[in-house]
């Protein structure tokens, strides 16, 4: 049974995995204490890990109805991330695993993210007897990577934002429109209202033939239209179209990207994960393009797009189980680990 840590970002949760199922998988969000500020705050999100790494673990350990005792290995995210906020629960992790003499092992959190695609039901369980190679989309706040899954614990990254993450525009996008934070969620709602072809925005790099994306354009050409047309973001029927409008465009650029991705390394599966893959244009859209093209689509359950231990605790057990050397318990914590790099 392993304990897994996971603190990159506004998040810190706790998983308990055995033999892939997850027996237990508490989240605390730190949503509504960085709201007032309009983002992540780096020196309050590692106050509130700091406050809540002890009272999240007893609540998993207890809702799997499991005492320490019962552990056999501890995993915790070891990076990319905020760098403080890493180091409360990597440092968190590696005290239990010196305490209990147990193996650490320190997970790579976009590696983590393409293992959640993998687990569904309820409870959750990790379905690895139909894992088959594939194109993964991580999209979230901090990160947009396209990724080749050859097999398990085999991947190479094709591509990636060379500016702001898919997430970022959406709440960049949605400050601009003045919707509360984090804008992604109420943009995707208000978009379900409005027409996405009244409002027509570029979709940067779409027919590029490399895998990277840029988002940051997109924002601009949102803010020049405001600068011109003022007027509209206060009148709800056009906001609403404007919402569709933005959505749209990189909703497209994602989808298709991802999908021809698929077509040209020859794959058969397209996986998505990460808090973006909530997105309900986005969703549908990857739907529809794989059906057209008889691609399976594997999205992440909206329980685990966003931040959480569970895929971290799984992918450290398929580690394990693999014969994965643990890491050191005085290992660092890596703020700017990029996917692939050893
Ligand atoms: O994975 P995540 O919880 O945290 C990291 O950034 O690592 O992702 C959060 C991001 C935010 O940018 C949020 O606005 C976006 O995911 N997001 C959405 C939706 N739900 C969350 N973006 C668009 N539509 C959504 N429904
Ligand atoms: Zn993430």
């Amino acid at each position: 049974m392993i304990l897994a840590i996971e603190s990159s970002c506004d998040e810190t949760s706790v998983a308990l995995v055995c033999d892939g199922r997850v027996l237990s998988n508490r989240v605390s969000s730190q949503i509504r204490l960085h709201a007032e500020y309009g983002g992540v705050v780096p020196e309050l999100a590692t106050r509130e890990h700091l406050r809540n790494l002890i009272p999240v673990t007893r609540a998993a350990l207890d809702h799997a109805g499991a005492r320490v005792e019962d552990l056999t290995a501890i995993a915790a995210t070891r990076g990319p991330g905020l760098p403080a906020a890493l180091l409360a629960g990597f440092t968190t992790a590696s005290a239990l695993a010196c305490s209990l003499g147990l193996p650490l092992f320190g997970i790579h959190h976009h590696e983590a993210h393409l293992y959640s695609p993998w687990i569904w039901g309820d409870p959750p369980e990790a379905h690895f007897s139909e894992f088959e190679p594939h194109v993964s989309l991580i999209v979230s706040g901090g990160h947009t990577l396209l990724v080749h899954v050859q097999g398990e614990l085999q991947h190479s990254v094709l591509g990636g934002t060379l500016d702001d993450a898919a997430g970022e525009c959406f709440d960049k996008v949605a400050k601009l429109l003045q919707l509360p934070y984090p804008g992604g969620p109420v943009l995707d709602r208000l978009a379900g209202e409005g027409d996405p072809t009244v409002y027509r925005f570029p979709r940067p790099m779409l027919t590029d033939p490399g895998w990277e994306f840029s988002f940051s354009g997109l924002k601009t050409s949102v803010r020049y239209f405001l600068e011109k047309h003022p007027e509209l973001a206060s009148d709800p029927r056009a906001l609403r179209n404007l919402c569709a409008g933005v959505q749209a465009a990189i909703v497209e650029v994602l989808g298709a990207k991802a999908v021809r991705a698929a077509g040209q390394l020859g794959v058969k599966c397209v996986t998505a994960s990460g808090g973006v893959t909530c997105n309900r244009g986005l969703r549908a859209d990857l739907e529809r393009r794989c059906a057209k093209r008889g691609l399976r689509l594997r999205l992440a359950d909206r329980m685990l797009c966003t931040d959480n231990a569970a895929m971290v605790g799984v992918l450290a057990e398929r580690k394990f189980k693999a014969g994965v050397q643990p890491d050191d318990l005085d290992a660092p914590t890596r703020p700017g680990w990029a996917l692939g790099e050893p």
